[in-house]
């Protein structure tokens, strides 16, 4: 919708994000990453390559895992999303987020929170195969560029193995 002066106006969306329901308003362009860091301060989910290729800025929507630098904010009023801050409990890490700990599976963490939800999305996935080459083909929408690829393959497949049958976010 645009104004007098053809000067898009703001739309009212409502989110429930990390378990918490906000409200904001924003212009219809923008998109669910920028709505995320820039209006609701949660600079956890990174933006990358801003093109739908790198997966810095993977969140999870309604338990789906999507690029929100390509995703219209508004496109998603009334949808159940999920940050890199809504993965930890109150006092502790997911076990996901243990197991990249445990396992070193980052280097300089840019794509970290990506790789992150990715992962939580595989782990509750039952149409992705378990073997190392299906996680990491599941996984290859998400670019490290230091290479700690085998890492958080590690880190995944712990975490599966020890979180059998059980909800790992
Ligand atoms: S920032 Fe969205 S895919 Fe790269
Ligand atoms: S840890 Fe550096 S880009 Fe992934």
């Amino acid at each position: 919708m645009m104004d007098s002066n053809d000067t898009p106006v703001d739309v009212r969306l409502s989110l429930r994000v990390n378990g918490q329901m906000r409200q904001l308003d924003v212009p219809p362009n923008v998109v669910l990453l920028d709505a995320l860091r820039d209006r609701l301060g949660l600079t956890g989910t990174k933006k990358g390559c801003d093109h739908g290729q790198c997966g810095a800025c993977t969140v999870l929507v309604n338990g789906e895992a999507i690029n929100s630098c390509l995703a219209l904010a508004v496109v998603h009023d009334g949808d159940d999303i999920t940050t890199v801050e809504g993965l930890a409990g109150e006092a502790d890490l997911s076990p996901l987020q243990a197991a990249f700990l445990e396992h070193d599976a980052y280097q300089c963490g840019y794509c970290t929170p990506g790789q992150l939800m990715s992962a939580t999305e595989l782990l509750s996935n039952r149409k992705v195969g378990t073997t190392d080459a299906e996680v990491a083909e599941a996984m290859s929408g998400n670019i490290c560029r230091c290479g700690a690829y085998k890492n958080i393959l590690s880190a995944i497949q712990e975490t599966r193995q020890q979180h059998a049958g059980a909800a790992i976010d």
